[in-house]
C-alpha cells in the first residue's frame, strides 16, 4: 500500500489554511487506496543544526547529535512512499518552521561532493529519499510569486536525488479563510475536486497528469476582482464592522 507522510510547517498548525489543501489532496489519495497522515510540524521540538557533524564525522552513520523529534520524524519520512512538505509562502519562501526541519536532513546526505549533471552535489547516502510532494498557498493573487521556492525544490531535490511528485501552488488563498466573505464556493468547490484528482493521480502513476497540473495552476477569480473585495474586506475588518478570521 503506497504512504504518504504530510508534514504541515504552518506556524498556525491545524489552523494553517494550506491544510484545507493537504487534506482534500490526501482524501484523494486515500480513495486511490493509499494511507496517510499528517504531522504538525508547529506541535514538535525541532531545534536547528548546529553543524557540529557529528552525523558525518563522529559516527558516520547518519545519526544526529541532537535530542528532540526530529529522528524520529525522519524515520517516518523515510518509510513512506512519498512525503508532502506544506508550508504558508511566507517573505517570498517556504515557512521557517519547515525549513529549519528541512536543515535536519543533513544527515541523509553523503559528506563527499559528487560531480553530477556538470555541477557538485551531496548524494543522498540512502539509496531512496522519498518523492516529494510539495504544497503551499500564499495571499498574493498571482502564481508567480512561488516561483523562487519551487527553484529552491527542484535544486534540493537534486541533492536528495528523488523526484517532486507534484508542485501544487495557490495564490488568492485569501479566499480560503481570512476574509471569509470572500468564500466563493462555486470556484473553491471544483478546486477542491481537483485537489482530490490530483492526490488520486500521484498513488496510481506517481506524478499530477499535465491537465491537472495546469487546472490547479488558474486562477479562481480575476485578479481585479480578488484585489476590489479583498481590500474592501480588510477596510471594514479596519472599521470594525467585521471580525479577522485567520
Ligand atoms: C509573516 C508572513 C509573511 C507572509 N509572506 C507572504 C508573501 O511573501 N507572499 C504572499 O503572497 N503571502 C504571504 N503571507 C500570507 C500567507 O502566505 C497566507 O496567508 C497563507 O495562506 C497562510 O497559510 P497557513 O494558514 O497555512 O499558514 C505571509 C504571511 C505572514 C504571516
Amino acid at each position: 500500500m503506497t504512504r504518504i507522510v504530510a508534514f504541515n510547517g504552518s506556524p498556525k498548525g491545524r489552523k494553517s489554511r494550506t491544510q484545507f489543501l493537504v487534506d482534500a489532496f490526501l482524501e484523494g489519495a486515500r480513495s486511490a487506496g493509499a494511507e496517510a497522515e499528517t504531522v504538525f510540524l508547529a506541535e514538535r521540538s525541532i531545534v536547528p543544526c548546529d553543524e557540529c557533524m557529528g552525523c558525518w564525522i563522529l559516527n558516520g552513520s547518519g545519526e544526529c547529535a541532537q535530542k528532540d523529534d526530529v529522528p524520529a520524524l525522519l524515520e517516518k519520512a523515510m518509510e513512506a512512499d512519498f512525503v508532502l512538505l506544506a508550508t504558508p509562502l511566507l517573505m517570498d519562501s517556504m515557512s521557517g518552521i519547515l525549513k529549519l526541519f528541512l536543515e535536519r536532513w543533513l544527515p541523509l546526505m553523503h559528506p563527499r561532493f559528487r560531480a553530477q549533471h556538470g555541477q557538485g552535489s551531496l548524494p543522498a547516502r540512502t539509496g531512496r529519499v522519498p518523492d516529494w510532494i510539495i504544497l503551499s498557498s500564499c495571499s498574493f493573487p498571482e502564481q508567480f510569486h512561488f516561483q523562487p521556492m519551487s527553484l529552491m525544490f527542484r535544486e534540493l531535490s537534486k541533492s536528495f536525488n528523488n523526484h517532486l511528485a507534484a508542485e501544487i501552488y495557490r495564490g488568492e488563498a485569501d479566499l480560503f479563510g481570512r476574509l471569509g466573505e470572500m468564500a466563493h464556493l462555486d470556484v473553491l468547490n471544483p478546486y477542491m475536486d481537483l485537489l482530490r484528482t490530483a492526490g488520486r493521480e500521484v498513488v496510481r502513476n506517481g506524478s499530477l497528469s499535465q491537465a491537472t497540473a495546469e487546472a490547479l495552476d488558474r486562477p479562481l477569480i480575476p485578479f481585479d476582482q480578488y484585489v476590489e473585495e479583498g481590500n474592501a474586506a480588510w477596510d471594514r475588518i479596519l472599521e470594525g464592522t467585521c471580525r479577522i478570521d485567520p
